[in-house]
C-alpha cells in the first residue's frame, strides 16, 4: 500500500534527534504541542492536518521516562482521531526491554505489555533499534522493525589499525552481537562471565574465556546504564593484562553516577549512539564519542514510506559510504 505523504513528528523526549532525522529527510518536523496541566494529565494538539498521512512518531526512553511514555501514547492518539492514514511509532531506545522474560516468580513481562499499550494506543506498526533481546520483536503484533548500530559503529572503527585488537562480550548475553562486530571486522573475541546477585546490584567479572593479554579490548555491549558492567569489566581486563580498553555501545542511558564512573574509568574511549539525549551528560566523560543514528533512522522511514525493504537498502547505502554517522 503507498501513501501520498509523509511526516514526521517528535515527542519531547529527543527532538534533536527527530531534528536530524528530519534534516536526512529534508523534510520540516511536524508542529505539535504538548501541554501539562498541574495535575499532572498531559493534551498534545496536532499542530497540522495529518489526514491520509503517513506518520511518524520519534520519540524515545529517557527521563522522565513515564511522562514521555505516556506522551507517545498520547501522540499516537492524538494523530489516529486526526485521520492519520498509518502511525509509525519510532523508538531508538525502547523502554522496558530489559523486562522482556519471566526469570522469577510473580514478575511483570513489562517489554510485551508496552507492545500491546502502543498497538492500543493506535500504532499501525514500529521501527527500534537494538532491542537488548531480539525475539522483544515478536512481542508486537504489528509489524516492527529493528535497526542496529554495529554498522555504524564498525564503519567508523574501520578507519583505524585494528591489528592488535579484540572484541570483549561483558556477559555471554552479548555474545550474538559480538559475532556480527567480530565477522564484520575480522576479528577475534573473549567473553567474560558477568555474575549479578541482586538487580540493584553492580555486576562482577569472574572469570573470562579468550586471550586478552596484551591486546587492545573492544567492549560491546547493547547499553551502559549504571556503567556498572562496563567500569567493571575494563577494570577486570586490565588486571588481566589488557593493553587498552575500548567501549561501544548503542544506548547511553548513562543513569546516576555511570558519566563519573566511566571517566574515572580505565577505558580510553567511549563509543556510543544518540538514541537517547546526551546534552547533560556529554562533558561530564571526556572519552566520549557520539555516534549519530539519524541517517540510518532517515533512510528506514524513507524505505518503509516507499514499501522498500529496510535491510538490503542499509546493506547498499553502507557499501557505498553514503551515510555519515558522525555526530560530534
Ligand atoms: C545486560 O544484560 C546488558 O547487556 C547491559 O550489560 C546492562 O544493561 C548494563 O547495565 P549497567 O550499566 O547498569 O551495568
Amino acid at each position: 500500500m503507498m501513501f501520498e505523504e509523509m511526516k514526521v513528528f517528535a515527542g519531547s523526549s529527543h527532538r534533536d534527534l527527530a531534528n536530524r532525522i528530519c534534516q536526512s529527510l529534508g523534510i520540516p518536523l511536524g508542529e505539535s504541542t504538548t501541554i501539562r496541566f498541574s495535575n499532572e494529565n498531559l493534551l498534545v494538539k496536532i499542530e497540522e492536518n495529518v489526514r491520509c498521512a503517513d506518520v511518524f512518531v520519534v520519540q524515545t526512553a529517557c527521563e522522565p521516562l513515564h511522562e514521555h511514555i505516556m506522551e507517545l501514547f498520547i501522540l499516537i492518539d492524538a494523530l489516529k482521531h486526526a485521520s492519520a492514514a498509518r502511525i509509525t511509532a519510532v523508538i531508538p531506545y525502547m523502554p522496558y526491554v530489559r523486562s522482556d522474560k519471566k526469570d522469577k516468580p510473580r514478575i511483570s513481562i513489562t517489554a510485551r505489555l508496552m507492545a500491546d499499550l502502543l498497538e492500543t494506543a493506535g500504532a499501525h506498526r514500529v521501527l527500534l533499534m537494538d532491542l537488548h533481546a531480539a525475539q522483544i520483536q515478536g512481542f508486537f503484533r504489528i509489524p516492527a522493525d529493528q535497526l542496529m548500530a554495529a554498522p555504524i559503529i564498525c564503519r567508523y572503527l574501520e578507519k583505524r589499525d585494528l591489528s592488535n585488537l579484540v572484541l570483549v562480550a561483558p556477559d555471554a548475553g552479548e555474545v550474538k552481537d559480538l559475532i556480527r562486530y567480530a565477522n564484520t571486522l575480522n576479528l577475534s573475541m573473549a567473553i567474560i562471565d558477568k555474575r549479578r546477585e541482586r538487580d540493584d546490584e553492580n555486576a562482577k567479572a569472574v572469570s573470562i574465556i579468550g586471550n586478552i593479554e596484551g591486546k587492545d579490548c573492544l567492549l560491546i555491549d547493547d547499553e551502559i546504564a549504571s556503567g556498572g558492567t562496563v567500569v567493571n569489566a575494563s577494570k577486570f581486563l586490565k588486571a588481566r593484562g589488557a593493553a587498552r580498553v575500548l567501549v561501544a555501545c548503542t544506548h547511553a542511558v548513562l543513569s546516576g553516577q555511570a558519566p563519573e564512573r566511566l571517566a574515572g574509568a580505565p577505558i580510553e574511549e567511549v563509543i556510543v549512539t544518540d538514541t537517547v539525549p546526551l546534552a547533560s551528560k556529554k562533558s561530564k566523560i571526556p572519552q566520549l564519542t557520539v555516534l549519530t543514528v539519524a541517517p540510518l533512522f532517515a533512510g528506514a522511514i524513507q524505505s518503509i514510506h516507499d514499501g522498500n525493504s529496510v535491510s538490503r537498502l542499509f546493506e547498499h547505502q553502507l557499501e557505498q559510504g553514503v551515510l555519515d554517522f558522525k555526530h560530534s
